[in-house]
């Protein structure tokens, strides 16, 4: 059987999302938690998800307020925080909402909007919007800190078309299922600048029937100096762009792209 949908409408994602290795594994939780520590006041997280991120930093004693487009990734987010101490859940607000125009009825010192996040925002009107409602929520001098991947001209170059290429091979789960996961691109709308995206994802049951589900989605992907116009346009001054969860320079070779901006 295959299902087909995203993190919206497939309850079954959010309950995958904390599965994937590669997920699991990504150092940026670390990055982000640093410089959450370093920053006195409210934290802002866009596309909190399954709280990957978002509940190490309520653990690190930082107030946070979550928000995301799913109700299935905030549902398994509140999960997580349901089994921790008391002074930890008081410590986050989740909330479902569109970060593309959001209202919040309160004022933060950081926004973060991590691992990739923003790249859900495909037109330059949704990316522009994005930016003035986080500008409207920070205080005075308050810094937004987002992460994108860096273009890799050879995927648009080759345009590798519907050929699933392998994420991580078939693994058992704690329950006796296993899983494995592959990508491939549906799409490449070049002259917008996003991909039709799909995570295909094979979960085979203890009796080993497979179910393939689908993570479809268009993906955006930006330029250094695009991003330093929109920002630009939006109020907000660069203060560091890195190419690594190191922090290391922003080079031709960098996988990563993280920008550090303050409100103006
Ligand atoms: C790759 S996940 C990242 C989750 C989490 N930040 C992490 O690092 O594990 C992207 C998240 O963005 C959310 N998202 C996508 N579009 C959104 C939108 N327009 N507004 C708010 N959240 C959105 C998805 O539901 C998903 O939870």
């Amino acid at each position: 059987m295959t299902k087909h949908g995203d993190y919206t409408d497939l309850p079954i994602l959010a309950e995958l999302y904390d599965l994937v290795p590669g997920y699991i594994n990504r150092t940026d939780r670390e990055f982000y938690l640093n410089l959450c520590k370093e920053v006195d006041g409210k934290i802002l997280e866009l596309g909190c998800g399954t709280g990957r991120i978002l509940i190490p930093i309520a653990e690190a004693g930082k107030e946070i307020t979550g928000l995301d487009l799913s109700e299935h990734m905030l549902s398994v987010c509140q999960k997580k925080l349901s089994l921790l101490h008391r002074d930890i859940q008081e410590k986050v607000n989740l909330i479902q909402g569109d970060m593309t125009n959001f209202s919040i009825d309160d004022q933060f010192n950081l926004v973060t909007i991590p691992f990739r996040a923003f790249q859900h925002m495909i037109s330059v009107d949704d990316q522009l919007s994005c930016f003035k409602s986080i500008h409207h929520h920070l205080m005075a001098n308050g810094l937004l800190i987002f992460d994108l991947f860096q273009v890799d001209l050879n995927i648009i170059k080759n345009r590798i078309l519907n050929e699933e290429i392998e994420d991580f091979p078939d693994y058992e789960l704690n329950d006796g299922r296993s899983l494995r996961r592959t990508h491939r691109v549906t799409a490449f709308n070049t002259e917008d600048q996003f991909n039709d995206v799909e995570l295909i994802y094979y979960l085979t049951d203890k009796n080993g029937i497979t179910e393939r589900i689908i993570h479809a989605f268009p993906m955006r992907y930006f330029f250094r100096a695009e991003i330093e116009h929109l920002l630009d346009q939006c109020g907000f001054q660069i203060i560091h762009i890195y190419g690594d969860f190191d922090k290391s320079s922003l080079t031709e070779n960098s996988l990563e792209m993280f920008f550090i901006a303050q409100k103006i």
